[in-house]
């Protein structure tokens, strides 16, 4: 097979590249080892900012997210028993959407099997060769084991953290910055309806808690927990008791459900540098990871397919090699931005197993901060509803307009 983009990876990154790509008129092929059941029914991330949302509309996947997207105006900050309300809206003129990843990834994979373009489902063993060639290739096995090859120009390495597209790049090459925090989430998902009408981030002195949703409907909650935390230990009626503790305010009723999905995800910080090697572009969980608390993975993973795509796009036009030279240091700069935010936000919400009293009081002296300052408020919601895409028109982004 030939083609001009073989895509490792039918996440967010993978099938926003291969959409893209489309448009733009450039084959490309999808290669994925999970089931399609499966990619549909993994429940991760939630928060889409605003550029994303605008992304999507204009590449006319989002009529679902339009109709079922929860639109929030605003998130909640709680500790010492009381609420303290940062607007995004009136503080940058912009909002997020609360729009399950899971229901991104169908609609994407809904468009691409509409284009009639490849993508391969439930592949195994897939190998990249001559990354360093203008002729790279990718072998596999197909769903039922016989052997597959892709002729192409470019690899595009979207298959996340646990993926085979970094360690396919030679031992050396990458630089890698990491950062792991002391704790990490008991995720649930819940047939519940939302107990308030927006994301609560619960800072008490048992540790973080979380209120999210998906529905009006499914509740989405996390708990801050050890990074070695084994679910076992939390049976349901402990994982309602305490979140019922953690997020307890006056006049607060935590509607209860049957839950319909439990995980535990470890809190890191992850980057490798460049995000290039030879014919191979890594984008999304593949280059980088970040704490989940600024709820930027997702948009990250979708900020760099859209780089990624002009890049081959101008390549194919005309030749131009200056977007892909320049793929990875513009990609890197709004990772980086994305990873001191996540940073910070998970500093300031959560317990470290091993406070000394002077960080506690910093911490805190942050948190009261955030919530009397309009100018301290404001920095968290314009990077929360997320900064403008790199090159896009920055006049009056920042003024909310
Ligand atoms: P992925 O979504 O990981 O997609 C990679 C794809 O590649 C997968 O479909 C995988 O099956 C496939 N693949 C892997 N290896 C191969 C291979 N060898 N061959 C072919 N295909 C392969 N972010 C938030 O903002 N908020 C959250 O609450 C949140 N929760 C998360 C919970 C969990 C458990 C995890 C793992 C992540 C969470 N994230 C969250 C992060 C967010 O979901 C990711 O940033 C996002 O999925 C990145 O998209 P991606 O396309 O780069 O990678
Ligand atoms: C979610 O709804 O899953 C979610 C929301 C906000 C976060 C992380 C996850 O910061």
């Amino acid at each position: 097979m030939r083609t001009r983009v073989a895509i490792i990876g039918a996440g967010p990154a993978g099938l926003m590249l291969a959409h893209l790509l489309h448009l733009a008129g450039i084959d490309s092929v999808v290669l994925e080892d999970r089931s399609r059941e499966y990619i549909e029914r993994r429940v991760r991330a939630g928060v889409l900012e605003h550029p994303t949302v605008e992304l999507l509309r204009e590449c006319g996947v989002a009529d679902r997210l339009d109709r079922e997207g929860m639109v929030h105006h605003g998130v909640v900050l709680r500790f010492d028993g009381a609420d303290h309300r940062v607007g995004l809206t009136d503080l940058t003129g912009r909002s997020i959407t609360v729009y399950g990843q899971q229901e991104v990834v169908k609609d994407l994979v809904a468009a691409r099997l509409a284009t009639g373009r490849p993508i391969l489902f439930e592949v195994a063993d897939v190998a990249l060769h001559d990354l360093e060639t203008d002729a790279p290739s990718v072998t596999f096995r197909h769903a039922d084991g016989s052997p597959g090859r892709i002729d192409c120009d470019f690899v595009a390495g979207c298959d996340g953290y646990h993926g085979v597209s970094r360690p396919s790049v030679p031992e050396g090459v990458l630089r890698v910055y990491e950062h792991t925090y002391p704790y990490a989430w008991l995720g649930v998902l819940a047939r519940a309806a939302p107990s308030h009408p927006e994301l609560i981030y619960s800072a008490h002195e048992r540790g973080f808690a979380l209120h999210s949703m998906r529905s009006p409907e499914v509740t989405r909650l996390y708990l801050q927990v050890a990074p070695d935390e084994p679910l076992a230990d939390w049976p349901e009626r402990r994982i309602w008791d305490e979140l019922g503790r953690r997020l307890a305010v006056d006049g607060f009723t935590l509607n209860e459900g049957p839950l319909i999905e439990t995980s535990v995800a470890a809190m890191r910080s992850f980057v490798v540098e460049p995000m290039r090697h030879g014919r191979l572009f890594l984008a999304g969980d593949a280059a980088h990871i970040v704490p989940a608390t600024g709820a930027k993975g997702m948009n990250l993973a979708i900020a760099d397919v859209r780089r990624l795509a002009a890049a081959i796009a101008a390549y194919a036009a005309d030749g131009r090699t200056d977007l892909l030279d320049g793929y990875s240091d513009a990609c890197l700069r709004r990772v980086w931005r994305a990873q001191h935010f996540s940073w910070w936000m998970t500093s300031m919400v959560h317990l470290p197993p091993d406070a000394d009293p002077f960080s506690e009081r910093l911490r805190r002296a942050q948190l009261h901060y955030v919530a009397a300052s309009p100018a301290a408020a404001r920095s968290l919601a314009e990077n929360y509803v997320g900064l403008p895409f790199e090159g896009a028109d920055e006049q009056g982004w920042y003024e909310g307009r």
